[in-house]
């Protein structure tokens, strides 16, 4: 079984009206809700088409970001962390998660600051979790998340996300065990040292953010010579349309989180 891809679950948070207040690096439009709406139900059907079970939360229109769920909390098979987000905005979106997670684990830890991680920048592999430095996630958040995680028997990697990129999976993504999905941008940094690397094709690096969820590879609709590099792999490709989330630097790993409990 492989623990990093093979999951009997995911959670999902519908996009609220309020999304036209969620943050953005560069302003490229407005979202538009019902597009929104209708990509997330793709997104949502591809993750169910492999056999699991999708919990889907409404949406909180207090916290604008909020389906972008998977910055809110780590699962891991050992158990479930509640994050502590770095963007002002976001932070009180982990303890949304308490309630949801608490029944499908019996491990469920908190980071408790003052560091601060958001689950965009983690990205974990069958031997190891990785983790990029950004913005939202700090030296003293990766250090908390370490304390909790290797008494469980994981190993930690610091690394960098490249500077103006919001997060470490915003260029990354992990295909299956030994395989990573990668910009160039970001493997130039040796942070990858020891995977096999397949980088998209040029001019199509914002789709490096693409999800390996059971036998499927999960990705953003619109980048056809990646999905035909993937393809030639051997991966089973699922494009999902993606432009409304794009609009907030948001992509296919930050619409879920993926697990299966250890209850
Ligand atoms: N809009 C997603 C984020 O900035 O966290």
């Amino acid at each position: 079984m492989t623990k990093s891809f093979s999951f009997t679950h995911a959670i999902t948070r519908k996009p609220s009206v309020s999304i036209i207040d969620g943050l953005r690096a560069v302003d490229i439009g407005i979202p538009d809700l019902a597009t929104f709406q209708s990509h997330h139900a793709d997104y949502i059907a591809a993750l169910k088409s492999t056999g699991a079970t999708v919990i889907e939360l409404d949406a909180d229109e207090a916290f604008p970001d909020s389906c972008f769920i998977e910055d809110a909390a780590l699962c891991l098979p050992r158990g479930a962390i509640l994050m502590r987000p770095g963007a002002p905005s976001r932070l009180g979106e982990a303890a949304l998660m308490r309630e949801h997670l608490a029944p499908l684990s019996d491990n469920l830890a908190e980071i408790t600051g003052p560091g601060f991680i958001e689950g965009g920048d983690i990205l974990t592999t069958e031997t190891e979790i990785l983790i990029g430095t950004s913005a939202r996630t700090d030296p003293a958040g990766v250090a908390e998340l370490r304390s909790i995680t290797e008494p469980w028997g994981y190993t930690v990697r610091e690394v960098q996300t490249p500077p103006d990129v919001l997060h470490f999976k915003t260029d990354c993504s992990l295909l299956d065990a030994t395989t990573i999905l990668t910009t160039k941008r970001l493997a130039r940094s040796g942070c990858f040292d020891g995977y096999d690397l397949i980088y998209p094709a040029d001019g199509e690096e914002a789709c490096a953010n693409a999800i390996r969820f059971n036998d499927l590879v999960i990705m953003p609709d619109g980048f056809p010579k990646t999905a035909q590099i993937l393809r030639d792999a051997g991966y089973n490709v699922h494009p999902v349309g993606n432009s409304e989330a794009a609009k907030l630097d948001g992509g296919m790993s930050c619409l879920s989180l993926r697990f299966s409990p250890n209850t």
